[in-house]
């Protein structure tokens, strides 16, 4: 057979690679004293200007500790994204100060992340400043989106825990206080979730339930690494250790931040604390028919960020696309009800073209590193050769494996065809990485010493 491995082979391996989700981009050697940090002289300073908008790429520094007033040290900075939120940042700024004063005296700070509303949200919130020295404010100016509002939010904040809310009074906000319980605990990450005890919606109809569980559901298939440790992985309420994620490059997609900090980010704890998600009083959600399709692209995007490195994957995901391959060509060619072919000639011609269509794809990514040393259009027909003459051998086994499962265990063709390309796939993995794609079939002069 060609050098397809099976279907449940491949799923298989997707399944033990979400037991451990692989983080990528880290930037581990970011110096902290490279970091900017903003520079504070005086609460007066601060009330009258706008924090600077970072640009580039989403990274969020790895500042050791925040700045506040005297030089003393930020605990909390709390992102509040904000779309034409004016009638409720008054109410949420006031709610907040007199639940973190007590508890936080000066050591927070308020970053209202304004995408510069027509309502002049960010205006209004600068306002506030003046009776609210926690309350720093960046109008954002030629960006525009949830998640990007808040990690350019959390690049400017200068606490050590980090967190986000939303502004319209749908997240109550005594709950800040729980989820810094849980962090003080030692949870790298606290999230609110409607979905433990003490959680729950207020008034949501059938069909909003369904499409929020739905999210969930889809996210857990294509994640499970990441959705499968969060009970409310659509939450917008949440604070975290910096450390968890400073130096990490995030790239997320439409609103569902938190699944983007989880997949990247490096947090063993993860708590939960339960919260009633509110009923808008004032304003307009901004959620629309975009997002859902933005969401299904942004899990899409974490899988692929996020594939496993293994060989034994790699092979296993190109093998199952071989299989797409075999069985279509298999069908188009065997099938009584299609061209109709005997069904060894089908079966070989079909087994040649995935076998080159995974030569191409194993070449290209399952043994790229390997390929890198050996360049050029030799090494790349001796090894299309190698590849060939190991899985031919592969695809006599399969051919005759599947006329005896067909022929004479009675077996349905397209399933006695799995089996039999299962059965090869290991001989067909084993043989190319040692015989094929190795070093030491490397130019000679590689082998030099
Ligand atoms: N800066 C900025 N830019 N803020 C935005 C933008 C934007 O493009 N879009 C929305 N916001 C702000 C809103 O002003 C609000 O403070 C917050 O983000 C949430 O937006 P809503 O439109 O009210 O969202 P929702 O109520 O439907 O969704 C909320 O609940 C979900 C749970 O089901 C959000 O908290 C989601 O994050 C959460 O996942
Ligand atoms: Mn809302």
């Amino acid at each position: 057979m060609g050098a397809r491995a099976s279907l449940p082979i491949g799923l298989l391996c997707i399944a033990i690679a979400n037991i451990k989700t692989l983080r990528h981009g880290r930037v581990a050697w970011l110096p902290a004293n490279l970091v900017k940090l903003p520079i504070v002289t005086s609460r007066a300073n601060m009330q009258s200007d706008l924090v600077p908008q970072p640009t580039g790429t989403l990274v969020v520094p790895n500042v050791p500790d925040g700045l506040g007033e005297g030089g003393s040290a930020i605990r909390l900075s709390l992102i509040i994204p904000t779309y034409n939120e004016s009638k409720n940042i008054p109410t949420l700024v006031a709610q907040l100060d007199e639940l973190l004063a007590p508890a936080l005296g000066t050591a927070y700070e308020l970053l209202v992340v304004d995408d510069d509303s027509p309502d002049k949200t960010w205006q209004v919130a600068q306002d506030l400043a003046a009776a609210h020295p926690s309350v720093r404010v960046m109008r954002r100016i030629g960006e525009r989106g949830l998640s990007t509002a808040v990690i350019r939010g959390w690049q400017a904040a200068r606490g050590e825990v980090l967190g986000v809310m939303d502004a319209d009074l749908q997240h109550p906000t005594d709950v800040n206080l729980k989820l810094l319980q849980q962090i003080d605990k030692g949870a790298d990450l606290a999230v609110a979730s409607r979905h433990v005890a003490d959680g729950g919606v207020s008034d949501w109809s059938l069909i909003r339930r369904l499409l929020s569980r739905g999210a969930s559901l889809l996210g857990l298939i294509l994640l499970p690494g990441v959705l499968g440790r969060l009970s409310d992985p659509m939450s917008g309420y949440f604070m975290f250790k910096r450390a968890a994620i400073a130096g990490v490059k995030l790239d997320p997609l439409g609103y569902k931040i938190l699944i983007e900090v989880v997949a990247r980010g490096a947090m063993p704890w993860i708590g939960e604390v339960g919260y009633v998600f509110r009923e808008r009083k004032e304003g307009e959600s901004k959620v629309t028919w975009r997002l859902y399709s933005q969401y299904l692209g942004h899990l899409l995007k974490l899988r692929w960020a996020t594939l496993p490195k293994s060989r034994f994957f790699r092979f296993c995901v190109v093998g199952a696309s071989g299989v797409i391959v075999d069985m279509g060509l298999l069908f188009l060619l065997s099938d009584p009800r299609m061209l109709g072919l005997g069904l060894t000639r089908s079966k070989i011609i079909a087994g040649e073209a995935a076998i080159l269509s995974n030569f191409l794809f194993n070449d290209a990514w399952t043994f790229r590193d390997v390929v890198g040393i050996q360049k050029g259009m030799g090494p790349k027909l001796r090894r299309l050769l190698g590849f060939n003459a190991i899985c031919l051998v592969g695809l006599a086994l399969n051919v005759i494996l599947l006329n005896v499962l067909f022929n004479f265990a009675h077996i349905e063709r397209y399933v006695a065809n799995a089996i039999a390309i299962l059965a090869v796939t290991g001989w067909n993995y084993v043989l190319n990485s040692k015989l094929n794609w190795t070093a030491l079939s490397v130019s000679s002069d590689a082998r030099k010493p």
